[in-house]
């Protein structure tokens, strides 16, 4: 396991996020495997950007420390998510952008988990 976890680490640095997120699920999962055989270590790599990220996993890892689970929290001078009327594409926006205090999640999520979390908060909705 120590050898192999830097390579997949190194494999995987582009997508910071997904790459620390997923390496010790792709450690335990593939094994020796991802070491001995990069074409199969990157048949694994797609296979985990693929499959479509949990928007309420990425919203409570990084943005209920100002909005709160049910997402009313408005530290920061956060907006009260449950009451935005927001479309989804206005939402990606912002979380891809960042609006005044919110920082941008461009560098942090990647496009997929950034739709993914802009639909949960859009289930936040009342
Ligand atoms: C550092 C605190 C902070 C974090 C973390 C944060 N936000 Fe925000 N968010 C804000 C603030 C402040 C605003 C209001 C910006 C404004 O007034 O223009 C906002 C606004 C929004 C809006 C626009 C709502 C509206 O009706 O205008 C959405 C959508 C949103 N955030 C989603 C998210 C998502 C999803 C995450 C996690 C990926 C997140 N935020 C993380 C502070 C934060």
């Amino acid at each position: 396991m120590a050898t192999i976890t830097p390579f997949i680490v190194g494999l995987w640095r582009k997508s910071s996020a997904i790459c620390l997120f997923c390496a010790a699920v792709c450690a335990s999962l593939c094994g020796n495997a991802c070491g001995s055989d990069p074409a199969q270590a990157q048949s694994n790599t797609r296979t985990y950007t693929a499959s479509a990220p949990d928007g309420m996993a990425v919203f409570r890892k990084y943005c209920i420390a100002c909005h709160g689970a049910d997402g009313k929290l408005g530290l920061n001078g956060a907006k009260d998510l449950s009451a935005s009327t927001l479309s989804k594409a206005e939402r990606i926006q912002v979380i891809t952008n960042g609006r005044k205090l919110m920082t941008p999640f461009n560098e942090v999520l990647s496009p997929e988990e950034i739709q993914a979390v802009a639909e949960y908060t859009l289930s936040l909705k009342k």
